[in-house]
């Protein structure tokens, strides 16, 4: 993609390699350090994740990459330099840590930047700023660190799936090499094809809160339709207050693997929660149960493992498989 005669993705690379120099040599770089050991990440994953130094002030970017007209326009487009109402232009990215992310081909094409304090925070900064969508960044389809977890998710045969940047960089620190985060956005089913392409084993760990749960609920909807046979699905729902972050610190690599090799099988988790919403100790319960299971049903692909399921339901609810399915369109009457 080449705008103003510039090829974005050298752009990004140059950007790239900007904030990371800030990290080594900004007169503040000091903050920046600081707040990476302050969260137990050393220099060598720094580097790996190739994370930098957005320093503080409007123009760092801007004077030093987007001194001429086409730089500069060519630096709005990839969204790392943005415009007010009044075509002032200027770093979208200040005063913060910069998260590389690259496409599944390893190109650069934004960055996730959080605030380095509580103060930053409250003047109404948000914690995390990611970059816009721009014609090399489309965050429905890509997903943070796949392509840096390629080997790892072979190794493994599995991926996990994390919400935030932290909890990919805080699992490698740990040496767990096979988690990906989706940006600031839901699982879509562009994700679950993506990673459906490097392995057939998905692991959600979503923050033990209840926007993870509800997160987590969702990451089944989606999966739903995807699911062939041969595919499996996971939940490792975390303790409340907690995400992989802190909990692979609290309790170290082989601790948080066999949570991982624990997590709740996909199906599981679907059973346990129609459960959870009717009471099947009642026969109206039982209905209720039928007819919320009836919509997820129709979503999976015919296979074993929705036989399976359907049979599973109809043991529980004492409904009939015929009656749990969705009933078969009437066919046209015959003119
Ligand atoms: P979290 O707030 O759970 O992130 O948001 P985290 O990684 O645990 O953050 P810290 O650093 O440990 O405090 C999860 C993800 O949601 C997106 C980011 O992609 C983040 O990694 N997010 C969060 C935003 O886009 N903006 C926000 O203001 C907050
Ligand atoms: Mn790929
Ligand atoms: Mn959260
Ligand atoms: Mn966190
Ligand atoms: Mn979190």
């Amino acid at each position: 993609k080449v705008s103003q005669g510039i090829d974005l993705y050298q752009l990004m690379d140059t950007v790239n390699e900007f904030y990371q120099q800030q990290l080594r040599a900004h007169t503040h770089k000091q903050q920046a350090i600081d707040y990476l050991k302050q969260r137990g990440i050393s220099g060598q994953i720094a580097k790996r994740f190739g994370l930098g130094f957005a320093p503080p002030g409007w123009d760092n970017l801007m004077s030093t990459h987007g001194a001429t007209t086409s730089a500069q326009k060519a630096l709005l487009d990839t969204g790392m330099l943005t415009e007010n109402d009044k075509k002032r232009v200027y770093d979208r990215f200040r005063h913060r840590i910069m998260f590389p992310i690259h496409d599944h081909r390893g190109r650069v094409v934004g960055f996730g930047g959080r605030v380095l304090n509580k103060a930053d925070e409250q003047a109404g900064n948000p914690k995390y700023l990611n970059s816009p969508e721009t014609p090399i960044f489309h965050k429905g389809s890509e997903l943070y660190n796949l392509h840096g977890a390629r080997a790892g998710i072979k190794d493994a045969d599995g991926v996990l799936v994390v919400e935030g940047y932290m909890d990919v960089v805080a699992l490698a620190q740990a040496g767990i090499d096979n988690a990906v985060a989706t940006l600031g956005t839901a699982t879509s089913s562009m994700h679950l094809q993506r990673l459906f392409r490097h392995t057939q084993n998905i692991t959600f760990s979503f923050d033990g809160d209840r926007a993870g749960r509800a997160a987590a609920w969702k990451a089944l909807e989606t999966s739903l339709p995807l699911l062939q046979d041969g595919y499996q699905m996971s939940f490792l729902f975390l303790p409340d207050g907690e995400d992989p972050d802190t909990m692979v610190k609290k309790v170290g690599k082989e601790a948080f693997e066999a949570l991982v090799r624990d997590a709740m099988p996909l199906p599981d988790f679907l059973i346990d929660t129609l459960k959870s919403q009717a009471d099947v100790n009642r026969l109206d319960g039982r209905a209720k149960l039928s007819k919320l299971a009836r919509p997820l049903l129709e979503k999976l692909p015919g296979g074993v493992l929705k036989k399976l399921l359907v049979d599973r339901l109809s043991l529980i609810t004492q409904v009939s498989e015929a009656d749990l399915l969705p009933a078969k369109a009437a066919s046209a009457p015959p003119v």
